[in-house]
């Protein structure tokens, strides 16, 4: 099964993606940690990314886009994935349409979780990020069992750098003007999936996998 995750930046694409990733045995494929990661290791890509992503811009779609395909080329990937937060722009569902047809596969599902601006803000400041495996809390919403450590790998966990106020805003400004226009995209191939995101973690996983089918 090849699922997008869309939604603004907090709406809960990641938290969702890793228990869909749990539930149907496909890889969680997130740009945002992968470009995280590189970040951490301080890589040549992580250098470039950390430019655009602590300013809340958008890291360019040739570095990104280049990511993805290499990602695909794991052997994980053969049989789907959960995309979380790629695509993101029109060009970048272009290049995955291009290589899904190389391959003769298509995207089976595009799932919406719609938090409206207002909700983000609060997601945001509450969020700590475990950057050594990925995994996401909320001191409120979905707390560590010991306070700064994650769970699952026992990392330190951390306040994004760009998870500040001001840089959530640009971020949704961008989300608006960049990657909003791909639920229409999707609408059109008809692969689109709409879930009311300002539930629960557990009521929204619900939804999803109500219209997931499967
Ligand atoms: P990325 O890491 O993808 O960030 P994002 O899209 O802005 O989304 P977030 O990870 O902030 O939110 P999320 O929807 O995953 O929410 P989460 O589950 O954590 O990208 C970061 C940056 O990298 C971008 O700004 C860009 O610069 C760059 N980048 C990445 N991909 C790119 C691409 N394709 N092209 C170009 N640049 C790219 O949840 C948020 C919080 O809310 C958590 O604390 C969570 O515990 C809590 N929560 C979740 N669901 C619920 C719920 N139902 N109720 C209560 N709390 C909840
Ligand atoms: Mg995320
Ligand atoms: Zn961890």
């Amino acid at each position: 099964m090849r699922i997008i995750m869309l939604g603004a930046p907090g709406a809960g694409k990641g938290t969702q993606a890793k228990k869909i990733a749990e539930r149907y045995k496909i890889p969680h494929i997130s740009t945002g940690d992968i470009f995280r990661a590189n970040i951490k290791n301080e890589t040549e890509l992580g250098k470039k990314a950390k430019a655009y992503m602590d300013q809340g811009m958008l890291v360019p779609d040739e570095l990104t886009i280049s990511l993805v395909m290499d990602r695909f080329k794991e052997p994980d990937a053969e049989n789907g994935y959960v995309l979380d937060g790629f695509p993101r722009t029109i060009p970048q569902a272009e290049s995955l349409d291009a290589a899904l047809r190389e391959d003769g596969s298509q995207i089976d599902h595009a799932v919406n979780v719609d938090v409206p601006d207002g909700a983000i803000i609060e997601r945001m400041s509450g969020r700590r990020a475990c950057v050594n495996c990925g995994a996401t809390y909320h001191l409120q919403y979905a707390a560590p069992k010991k306070e700064g450590v994650c769970d699952h790998c026992g990392d330190g966990l951390i306040l994004r750098d760009d998870d500040k106020p001001e840089t959530v805003e640009k971020r949704l400004k961008v989300y608006h003007d960049q990657t909003q226009p791909l639920i229409e995209y999707y609408a059109q191939k008809g692969v689109l999936k709409e879930v009311d995101g300002t539930q629960g973690l557990e009521e929204v996983f619900s939804q999803i996998t109500a219209v997931l089918g499967e």
